[in-house]
């Protein structure tokens, strides 16, 4: 509902009746106009205050929270941090967007994908990822079986009609991609296409974003390469992964495979997630025991370090699964020592 508009209507309205007619012939009609309009105003403002509703006030897209939350918790992801920041940015700026916004993340596990995630939800809706505007879907959990590719695209497309008719500023968000059976996302073409024909919804106000593991690998090679061209990460941009991210996730079996979605270009930005190294990997140890109130010696550190796994081969500089599974270690590390303090203090 866009109350301004309709009061500027009103106004123009009344201001032309003012041209051709007296004050009572104008503004007695208009009486009952104002007062139901007042009613439900007041109605809706008392319904948003205690229910979320699909505003600014509950969708506050706040994007200095987001850059916050980018910069200073998440490691590694500069060409996340820019491209889903500048994205979103652009996304919301525009009243009528021509179509919804959609990206996708690829990259080796526990690097960030879902991670990132979690901070567009908590910086876009007020209410996180408790909105009811937030909708996540993840590969084996909601689509098991390979047998069911028709009902899952009727319960998918019915799944999105329900949600966009409550908002059209919802947020979507596939889980594990590369875990969906083939064809089930072509059920999604007609959402995510330019000048959409949905008859009663608009869906050019969402987002959606893909996660999966799909082209991890030939990322971490593109970096290898690119480092050894003499490009360092930092300097490393989204061209340099872009074509083959779309190829990568084309080619390679589930969720995109032979996709109507990929074949008529309607992901507008395939994000890499960049495999992390040991900088990085040593940054969430430390974070991992900051969580717990501990502040970690080089040796702690290092014992963290020490569970671990580096690859590929050579040049053997990146996690094999990034930050993931970090917390629980730490978590032992820390009631070791404490177990061990508590017998030292008792002799
Ligand atoms: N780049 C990063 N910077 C800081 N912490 C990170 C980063 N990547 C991962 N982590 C930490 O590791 C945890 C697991 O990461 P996340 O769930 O985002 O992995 P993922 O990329 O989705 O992996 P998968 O493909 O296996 O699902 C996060 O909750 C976070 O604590
Ligand atoms: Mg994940």
């Amino acid at each position: 509902m866009n109350i301004t508009r309709i009061i500027h209507w009103l106004f123009v309205i009344l201001i032309s009746c003012f041209a051709y007619f007296d004050y009572g012939e104008c503004v007695v009609p208009l009486i009952p106009i104002a007062v139901g309009g007042v009613a439900s105003i007041a109605s809706y403002m008392a319904r948003c205050y205690f229910k979320e509703c699909c505003t600014d006030e509950y969708i506050p897209a706040n994007f200095s929270k987001l850059e916050t939350a980018l910069k200073t918790e998440v490691y590694g992801q500069h060409l996340a941090h820019q491209t889903v920041l500048n994205a979103l940015k652009g996304h919301f700026r525009t009243t009528e967007p021509k179509k919804a916004l959609v990206m996708s993340f690829h990259g080796l596990p526990g690097i960030g994908k879902n991670y990132v995630a979690n901070f567009i939800t908590d910086a876009l809706y007020k209410k996180g990822a408790e909105s009811q505007y937030v909708h996540f879907y993840k590969g084996r959990l909601n689509f098991p079986s390979d047998e069911k590719v028709e009902e899952y695209k009727e319960w998918i497309q019915k799944e999105l009609l329900t949600h966009l008719r409550t908002c059209q500023r919802s947020l979507f968000i596939f889980d594990e991609v590369d875990k969906i059976p083939e064809g089930v996302l072509n059920a999604l073409v007609p959402f995510l296409d330019y000048h959409p024909m949905i008859p009663g919804i608009n869906p050019t106000g969402a987002i959606f974003i893909f996660l999966s593991n799909t082209g991890g690998t030939l990322i971490a090679q593109r970096l290898i390469k690119l480092w050894k061209d003499g490009k360092k990460r930092e300097e490393t941009e989204l061209q340099d992964f872009e074509n083959l991210l779309a190829r990568g996730a084309f080619n390679e079996k589930g969720g995109f495979h032979k996709c109507e979605t990929i074949e008529v270009s309607l992901i507008d930005y395939y994000i890499p997630f960049l495999p992390l190294e040991e900088v990085h990997v040593r940054a969430c140890i430390i974070d991992a025991f900051r969580r717990r109130e501990v502040e970690p010696s080089d040796a702690m550190i290092a014992e963290g370090l020490s569970h671990v796994t580096f690859g590929p081969d050579t040049p053997n500089i990146y996690s094999t699964a990034g930050c993931k599974r970090l917390d629980h270690k730490i978590s032992l590390i820390i009631q070791r020592d404490q177990i061990l303090q508590k017998l030292k203090d008792s002799n």
